[in-house]
């Protein structure tokens, strides 16, 4: 399952620019099972929509959902079928009217209609994943998330390079269901993703398997780098630290990093306290853990969030809890509909000619910062949404979790790093930088070295040994059919995998 929260825009541009006035817009939701929770936001977005633009924009918003599929896999297979009828079997309301498709949440979906959509050439879309902002192949598509790996990747650059950190061990969980942190693993294993001249090392498990320990991954850290990344889920990102402290592997020297995507189903918060008895470890292990994050703690305003969780309770069947917060996905669903509003607004005010024209429509949403009530959208110039990343630490004071560092992505530049707000354990940040014998420590003991080197000579010895029997074997007559090992190069050629992983290549500049 593969979900990264984008929020997707279709714009159909849809018949003959007759001027009517006002411009009929219908909202078409596409997409699986969180956007049950998302319409109604975007329902408060458009009423916002009919008060702020009157009378010059009137929305609705239409929704296509299959509630039975809730995974992306099967939602995949029918959501371009689902669109496509849409768009063609069911006229705009009036002449001139647009239909706006938002949609969905599941990459592998989003795919799907971008490429739907490009063959009409007519919508701009909008996704997360850079085969969806790849320009050529797609001109008309945006993408809308409040995440985005390529800032966490620039984000922890930047923070890397402001204190020189030049090695860094990645600790990755490789569970079939963890893409999100599969793919901050990929993207930072490439090469000089971090930056150059960082080194990055790395161990791979997996969190499901019943034989999976902290202690070899731990030691493996150990031997490699004092600056660690945990790609995993936050509950057990903090076991992991609780192990380290337990080892000894949380004093001033380590730094660890993890990453939180957002407020959404399936991605718990990190919490010092869950009263299973390792609190205090806990407590202790955290002074030096940083977590990185995006700006998407935002609610929708009063008046709006009452709108939306009623609508919820009352016709999608789902009731928000007392202190529950809408999740970004959600959040950013309201946002993109102001957005859109915006941008078509701006778009008839100049004539409304740009309105015919899905790329030119499209290119308005470029290299600009969007102001909507719940706080800025930026949009970079190739369309995607670039969220702030910000790095929170706990504080020891509120025993909440606080904002230490801030990476803009809009301007690509980092907050300045104040130390005094970073409350190092030493006062100061660890150098990350081996000591005389190498992290393990074991480097320069003599013994070790002069080990090392008896067994690599006998190594070799062997290996020569091999080399000349081997040599004489082949030198032998020989017919081809006594070369039963003997591969054909053209045998070499890797099959065909019938489907793809969905893989979350990187543009770096
Ligand atoms: C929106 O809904 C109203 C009332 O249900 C209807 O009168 C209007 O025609 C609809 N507009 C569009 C664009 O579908
Ligand atoms: C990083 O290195 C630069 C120059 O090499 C130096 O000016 C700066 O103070 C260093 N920063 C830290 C946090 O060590
Ligand atoms: C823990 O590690 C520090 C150095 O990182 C060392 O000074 C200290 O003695 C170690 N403590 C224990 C109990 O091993
Ligand atoms: C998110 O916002 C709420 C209220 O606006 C605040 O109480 C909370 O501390 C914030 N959380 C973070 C992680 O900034
Ligand atoms: C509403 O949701 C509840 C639990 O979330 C479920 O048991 C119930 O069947 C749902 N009702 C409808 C009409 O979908
Ligand atoms: C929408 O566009 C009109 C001009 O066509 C403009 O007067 C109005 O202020 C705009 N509305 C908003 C909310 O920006
Ligand atoms: C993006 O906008 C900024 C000013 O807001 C401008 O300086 C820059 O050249 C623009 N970039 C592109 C690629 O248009
Ligand atoms: C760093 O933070 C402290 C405490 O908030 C503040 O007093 C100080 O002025 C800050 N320094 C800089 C350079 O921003």
């Amino acid at each position: 399952m593969v979900i990264i929260f984008p929020v997707i825009i279709f714009l159909s541009i849809c018949c003959s620019v007759v001027q009517s006035s006002p411009l009929d817009v219908t909202v078409v939701v596409v997409g699986s099972y969180q956007y049950k929770t998302a319409v109604p936001a975007i329902e408060a977005a458009a009423e916002l929509v009919n008060r702020k633009y009157f009378p010059y924009l009137s929305m609705n918003v239409s929704v296509l959902l299959y509630p039975q599929f809730y995974d992306c896999d099967a939602y995949t297979d029918n959501i371009a079928n689902l669109a496509a009828r849409n768009y063609y079997e069911e006229a705009p309301s009036s002449p001139g009217a647009r239909k706006i498709y938002i949609g969905p949440t599941c990459f592998s979906e989003a795919l799907n209609i971008a490429t739907l959509m490009n063959e009409l050439d007519v919508f701009p879309s909008v996704g997360t994943d850079s085969r969806i902002s790849d320009k050529k192949a797609f001109p008309t598509t945006v993408t809308c998330s409040a995440t985005h790996h390529t800032v966490l990747v620039r984000g922890f650059r930047a923070l890397l390079a402001a204190y020189n950190w030049t090695t860094v061990f990645l600790v990755c969980d490789d569970r079939p269901d963890v893409s999100y942190y599969r793919a901050i693993c990929r993207n930072f294993q490439a090469p000089t993703a971090l930056g150059v001249g960082v080194r990055v090392n790395s161990v791979t498990f997996n969190s499901a398997s019943p034989t999976m320990t902290f202690d070899g991954l731990l030691s493996r850290a150990k031997a490699a780098s004092r600056v660690i990344f945990l790609s995993m889920h936050m509950p057990l990102t903090r076991d992991f630290v609780v192990h380290a402290k337990r080892s000894n592997m949380t004093t001033a020297d380590y730094v660890y990093f993890c990453s939180w995507p957002s407020i959404s189903p399936g991605f718990p918060e990190m919490r010092w306290q869950t009263d299973d008895g390792y609190d205090t470890d806990a407590w202790e292990a955290f002074r030096q853990l940083f977590i990185l994050t995006f700006d998407n703690n935002r609610t929708l305003p009063q008046e709006d969030d009452l709108f939306a969780r009623r609508r919820s309770a009352s016709i999608y069947n789902y009731t928000y809890g007392q202190a529950e917060r809408m999740s970004a996905p959600v959040v950013s669903g309201y946002e993109a509909t102001l957005v859109i509003a915006q941008v078509l607004n701006e778009s008839l005010s100049e004539g409304g000619s740009g309105l015919s024209d899905a790329r030119a429509l499209t290119r308005r949403f470029f290299n600009r910062t969007f102001a909507t009530p719940t706080g800025s959208v930026y949009v970079n110039e190739n369309g995607d949404r670039f969220p702030e990343l910000v790095v929170l630490q706990l504080s020891l004071k509120t025993e909440y979790f606080e904002t230490v560092f801030k990476y803009q992505a809009a301007t690509l530049g980092a907050s300045v790093v104040n130390d005094s707000i970073i409350r190092w354990i030493s006062g100061k940040p660890p150098s990350g930088k081996p000591g005389k014998c190498g992290f393990d420590e074991k480097s320069c003991s003599t013994r070790g070295s002069l080990l090392d080197i008896w067994t690599a000579v006998g190594v070799t010895i062997v290996l020569l040994i091999g080399a000349e029997i081997i040599r004489r074997i082949l030198a032998h007559d020989m017919t081809a059919k006594d070369r039963w090992w003997h591969v054909i190069e053209h045998e070499l050629v890797a099959p065909m995998q019938p489907s793809y992983r969905a893989t979350y290549h990187l543009q770096l500049l």
